[in-house]
């Protein structure tokens, strides 16, 4: 036995005992209980030991049981030290005797007076000189209550019986405890050596091998985790859940807008926008430098394309100037998702018969802007589209006052505008309460017959769509005055775990 402090071994030594004990004995088992008196430890010791062997797998097997034990009372405990408080009295009396009034005084005194009276240890001379006076009756006395708790104390109970006991725990001297136990007997992989198990796989075992060699622990699947760090979406992800979700109830689809790099056919040529128009100018966007050109392209309808601008067709004179295919091949960072829609609808013109579609988007998109405390050189765009035939501006209308009544944003005007691929176009101004004057909140428009025809989309269908910013709405609705407090690297980290939910129409 190995002792660590004084009186106290150390946990795998217990174990070790406890393997060794049923190693050694013949009988089944042994009770968690009464391995503890017999190595002098404390049973929540074994206990430990028990469940420490479990964890290791098949070595032993544990059934708890319960059982029920004697327990000194802290009074109990002081008696078995000390002894009863009768005798106590008994031995406290000189041969002269003391006097009562004295006796008394003692703090054993009367419990011990009237025990000791009526086992006739002492006796009580009533008529002595200077008051009554007690003398000791007998030679010699036997503390029967000591001996009986000190029996219980060594876990001898057996030698007292049950009148005894009880007797003893009316005076509060004895209580009944249940205390649970394991009944441990070997397990199919019992082994008197505890090898130490691991608990993690490292990179060095699967190295060299030795992995194969090791027993490893086994999972607890019912201890608590550590609680990771939580994530927080930032406020921007909160609002374009929130437009995401409008749009799906509208019965909307969401376009894929996995390509933030585009080239200048779709982003512009496509959607009839002539080559020198100053947006496509090196101030408004970002170019590739490599690759800076790209080359696929579907031919025959780069074809109308390079025509509509510069010759025109389907009713319309074009742009009348030299389209050039090197400037439509040139990378950029897409300005706007109409890119994004422009594609789509080429794909949607493919198809055997036209059907009637509902798309929208919500991704990031770059310009080579000035920066100040609204605008920044990329940010998302949400758009929405709607193609069918027949459709006019009072469908768009309809359409956008829909989706921003969906926002909590019910008064709204338009303004006559210009895109170069939508005719009409309108600019959406709403009322802010807050601000109490009329925001823009939009850009709008009904596609032109120059963009949508060269794809190959049946007369007769029109497409309307409209586009705004993510970050507006998030800064109106979080009350951010400077988009560098909402994006880039002056975020203040905690504006984003404080932010609430997003909720658009309250
Ligand atoms: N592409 C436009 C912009 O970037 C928004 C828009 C989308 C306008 C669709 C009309 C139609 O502002």
């Amino acid at each position: 036995m190995r002792i660590t402090e004084a009186g106290s071994m150390a946990d795998n030594t217990v174990a070790e005992s406890l393997l060794q004990r049923l190693q050694d004995g013949e009988c089944g088992g042994l009770d968690s209980l009464e391995l503890a008196s017999a190595l002098g430890v404390d049973h929540q010791q074994v206990v430990g030991a028990v469940k420490s062997l479990q964890s290791l797998g098949e070595i032993i097997e544990a059934e708890q049981r319960s059982s029920k034990r004697w327990e000194l009372t802290p009074e109990g405990e002081e008696i078995a030290r000390e002894g009863s408080h009768e005798a106590r009295v008994f031995h406290s009396l000189p041969k002269e005797g003391m006097a009562q009034s004295q006796l008394m005084k003692l703090p054993i005194g009367k419990i011990g007076f009237s025990k000791a009276m009526s086992n006739r240890w002492i006796k009580l001379d009533k008529s002595a000189d200077g008051g009554p006076r007690v003398f000791q009756a007998v030679d010699l006395v036997e503390d029967a209550v000591k001996e009986k708790l000190l029996l219980v104390l060594q876990g001898k109970e057996e030698g007292v019986n049950d009148k005894e006991r009880s007797e003893l725990k009316k005076r509060k001297l004895l209580n009944e405890v249940t205390i649970k136990t394991y009944w441990v007997t070997k397990g199919s992989g019992f082994s008197t050596s505890i090898a130490k198990q691991e608990t993690d796989l490292t990179p060095e075992m699967i190295a060299s091998g030795s992995w194969r060699e090791k027993t490893f622990k086994a999972y607890n699947f019912n201890a608590l985790g550590v609680m990771p760090e939580c994530g927080h979406l930032h406020p921007l992800l909160k609002v374009r859940t929130q437009f995401r979700q409008i749009f799906l109830e509208m019965g909307f689809t969401e376009m894929p807008t996995n390509n933030f790099i585009e080239s200048s056919f779709w982003n512009f040529d496509a959607l009839f926008q002539p080559q020198q128009h100053p947006a496509r100018d090196q101030h408004d966007t970002f170019f590739l430098q490599d690759p800076a050109f790209a080359t696929e392209f579907p031919m025959e309808y780069l074809e109308r394309v390079k025509k509509v601008h510069s010759e025109g067709g389907y009713g319309s004179q074009g742009y009348k100037y030299d389209w050039s295919i090197k400037e439509a091949q040139k990378n950029i960072l897409r300005t706007h998702t109409t890119a994004v829609s422009a594609r789509m609808l080429y794909k949607l013109a493919q198809q055997e018969e036209f059907t009637p579609v509902k798309y929208f988007s919500i991704d990031r998109v770059f310009r080579n802007e000035t920066l100040d405390a609204t605008h920044l050189a990329e940010f998302h765009q949400i758009e929405g589209v709607v193609a069918d035939y027949g459709l006019t501006l009072g469908n768009l209308m309809g359409v956008l006052k829909e989706f921003f009544n969906k926002l909590g944003i019910t008064k709204l005007r338009f303004k006559p505008a210009y895109n170069p691929y939508t005719e009409p176009s309108m600019e959406v101004f709403s009322y802010h309460e807050g601000l109490k004057k009329w925001v823009e909140v939009g850009n709008s428009g009904v596609f032109r017959p120059e963009m949508l025809l060269p794809m190959g989309l049946p007369e007769g269908v029109s497409v309307i769509a409209w586009g705004l910013s993510l970050e507006r709405p998030t800064m109106i609705k979080y009350g951010i005055n400077n988009i560098r407090e909402l994006v880039g690297h002056k975020v203040n980290l905690q504006m984003v775990y404080d932010s609430p939910i997003c909720l658009l129409d309250s």
